[in-house]
């Protein structure tokens, strides 16, 4: 797509446009300039979003983008259908309109196993009459599991997109497509001679992405998504073009449905295989799936097969490397690489004769649900969870499903004794799509949602702001069993040899009533019980001694203030000698501190402002538990404004430019967490000279970010220029 040369040059035009006074921008050559700033957004929007490798922070890739918003408002005249900031239109769609597709588009016929697989061979060679014995070549890719689009450029430049509708028509959303950086607004296809194209491709949200909706949703009491491919056609069919771009949908392109001159000739036919033509979209721009450039240990997102054996195995490593992959894939797509010999396969109504789709193991499956528990947890929430009849769901047995909050019970109209459909899908959480009304025989019940506390028994709350019901006694068994639980975590105080069950056990023994007493256990009655003995009891009194020591912003975040987490305890933390200091602290002084909002605010000065629990903090403190602030408490080495803040990060091989540990300072002065291995929690790998399996590692995992030295003093220049 770039040449090494035009990329050096687009960077030095880059960083040459950032550092142009706001007053030069409207001057005479404001025309020459508002175009080198389209080249250049573009560009960095490759870089981004097809590309997965920035080499602009996106602080720069901002005041780019600003500086042409900004020409373009002064002189409308300026203002091409290609530019960048046309991405987001203001208008609102009232209702779709339907649009014929230039080729129709069809469905795919479907293969579970080895065996369909042979047969489909087979069946190809008869159709293209070729001896049995004689290799056909496959492309092999995933089957995105998201949203279909159809994609019209006419010279070069993006007309229209819609939805697969029946297959003849579906639905216009060109102006919700255009909000997506992966889809180019101007492509040159003139290059090739063709005037008019039709393109075929998938609008998918990255897991990840789809958790977080999913999160905010359900902190908003908003009903939930099923799961990424609804976020995602939902997405495309938003009425707000903006809220579109709010849902971070990516489109991956898998085929060139259609191409004509502008005398409309078919200039399909000038491509030998369907290789060819997806490099083309490459080259222009578009995301489409590829071959990765290491051969090795990991997996390729397409792969040319040399005949139906190499599909096989091709196909069953991706079903066992589909949790790793960041999107949501349903199976791997198959399709005859020539052609020439498509052509001589050709089409039945439903499907092309070239190709089939290889399912994966279903993850969705039908079960009863039995009953619904309410669970309590360590600041008083209520959560709904479904007893299912246990059922096998990709790999695991089901039973257990939460149902998040009431309006969820109400949206999905469930009732006890339903069937009900879960999916699974990969290391996202089950899920209740639906119930199944129809199967329904009148002795199912309805939820009855409690009024009071189904431990404790006090009434429950609901405040206005939330979505969930609480109980608001402090002293509620369940609560203080799980803030028992929480204290101990990994997060928290991170006390090991003293688990969950632990922890319930001696409760139930009458030796816990609040977290200090896990700072008197007797360990000589420990060593006594069953399933203990010395060495357990040592121990665990070694785990508990240790978290003694621990820096106060951990005991802060192991109270289980509501909304206190672990970033808002270092801020506080940093502020303060000891923790009791801030019980005398007002409201207003809470909220001085950055990233401190009034919600939380009001939860801490109320925490502090409880005799109960200054009495508790007091106890600890005579039992040995550190409450004054330690040198780790006073580094405020988290920057949340940082460019790489929420990121962890990992350097390996040689660095040319900086030590290792000159790279490592620098990475946390940006916001970073140094991490101190590969794994699938790494977000960046830095690599210099002489990388080795760290690097081959990362890129098995498919889900890191690999940056060379360069790039990453790119992405952290902002924070030094400060
Ligand atoms: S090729 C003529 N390739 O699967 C049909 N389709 O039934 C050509 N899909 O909804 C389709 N990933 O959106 C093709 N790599 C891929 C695909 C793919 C997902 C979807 C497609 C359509 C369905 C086909």
């Amino acid at each position: 797509m770039y040449s090494a040369a035009e990329q050096r040059d687009l960077f030095d035009l880059s960083k040459k446009m950032l550092y142009t006074p706001q007053a030069d921008l409207f001057g005479e050559n404001a025309g020459q300039r508002a175009e080198d700033l389209r080249r250049v957004i573009r560009y960095h929007e490759w870089r981004y979003y097809v590309q997965n490798d920035p080499v602009l922070s996106d602080f720069e890739y901002d005041q780019l983008y600003k500086q042409l918003e900004a020409i373009e408002e002064a002189f409308p005249e300026f203002i091409t259908p290609d530019s960048p900031t046309l991405r987001v239109g203001k208008d609102l769609t009232e209702s779709f309109v339907q649009v014929a597709h230039l080729t129709p588009m069809l469905s795919l016929d479907n293969s579970y196993d080895a065996e369909d697989l042979n047969d489909f061979d087979e069946q190809v060679k008869k159709l293209c009459k070729l001896p049995k014995d004689v290799d056909v070549e496959y492309c092999v890719e995933p089957k995105f599991d998201g949203g279909t689009i159809v994609l019209v450029y006419e010279n070069d430049l993006f007309v229209r997109a819609a939805t697969r509708g029946n297959g003849q028509m579906g639905d216009e959303i060109s102006a919700n497509i255009r909000t997506l950086r992966t889809v180019p607004l101007q492509a040159a296809f003139s290059k090739r001679g063709i005037f008019r194209v039709e393109l075929r491709g998938e609008a998918l949200i990255k897991k990840d992405i789809f958790e977080k909706i999913n999160k905010k949703r359900q902190e908003a009491g908003e009903p939930l998504f099923a799961n990424p491919r609804n976020a995602a056609t939902g997405g495309l069919r938003m009425k707000d073009p903006r809220e579109t771009a709010s849902r971070g949908l990516e489109a991956f392109l898998y085929q060139l449905g259609y191409a004509v001159d502008n005398q409309d000739n078919n200039l399909l036919e000038k491509f030998e295989t369907h290789d060819e033509s997806i490099h083309l979209l490459r080259e222009l721009g578009f995301k489409v799936p590829v071959h990765r450039p290491e051969p090795g240990n990991h997996l390729e997102e397409t792969k040319t097969c040399r005949n139906i054996a190499e599909v096989i195995t091709f196909c069953q490593a991706w079903q066992d490397f589909r949790d790793e992959y960041p999107y949501e894939i349903d199976g791997m797509v198959i399709k005859v690489n020539s052609l020439e010999l498509q052509s001589r396969c050709g089409y039945t109504s439903h499907h092309p004769r070239w190709a089939i789709a290889f399912k994966f193991k279903a993850r969705q499956a039908t079960t009863r649900l039995r009953d619904v528990e309410f669970q309590v947890g360590k600041t008083g929430a209520i959560t709904p969870v479904a007893k299912l009849e246990p059922v096998p769901l990709a790999g695991v047995t089901v039973q257990n499903v939460s149902l998040h909050n009431e309006e969820f019970i109400r949206s999905k109209d469930l009732r006890i004794g339903d069937q009900v459909l879960v999916e699974r899908a990969g290391d996202v959480i089950p899920y209740i799509v639906k119930s199944l009304p129809e199967l329904r025989d009148g002795t199912e019940r309805e939820v009855v949602y409690p009024k009071h506390c189904p431990v404790c028994h006090s009434e429950l709350v609901k405040p206005e702001e939330e979505a969930i019901w609480r109980c608001e006694n402090a002293e509620c068994e369940a609560q203080v069993v799980q803030r028992m639980i929480f204290h101990t975590s990994k997060h928290a105080m991170d006390i090991e040899g003293l688990g969950e069950s632990t922890i319930e056990r001696f409760y139930k023994l009458g030796w816990l009533h609040s977290i200090a007493d896990l700072y008197r256990l007797d360990y000589e009655k420990v060593a006594q019980l069953e399933g203990f003995g010395e060495k357990s009891a040592a121990n665990m009194k070694a785990g508990i001694e240790k978290a003694k020591s621990n820096p106060i912003h951990r005991l802060l975040h192991s109270l289980s203030v509501h909304h206190l987490g672990q970033k808002a305890s270092k801020l506080l933390a940093a502020e303060i000698d000891h923790v009791l200091d801030l019980a005398g602290w007002d409201l207003e002084k809470y909220q001085t501190i950055k990233d401190v909002g009034p919600v939380l605010a009001r939860n801490v000065f109320h925490f502090f402002h409880n005799e109960h629990n200054v009495e508790l903090l007091q106890t600890m403190e005579s039992l040995g538990v550190n409450l004054r602030q330690t040198d780790e408490d006073k580094k405020t080495d988290v920057n949340t404004d940082g460019p790489l803040y929420g990121k962890s990060i990992l350097f390996t091989g040689t660095l040319s430019q900086m030590t290792r540990e000159e790279a490592e300072k620098r990475a946390a002065a940006a916001g970073a967490s140094l991490a101190s291995g590969v794994s699938k929690h790494l977000s960046i790998l830095v690599v210099g000279e002489k990388a080795g399996s760290k690097l081959k590692k990362a890129q098995a995992l498919g889900t890191v970010e690999v940056w060379s030295e360069g790039e990453f003093l790119v992405q952290i220049s902002e924070s030094s220029a400060e």
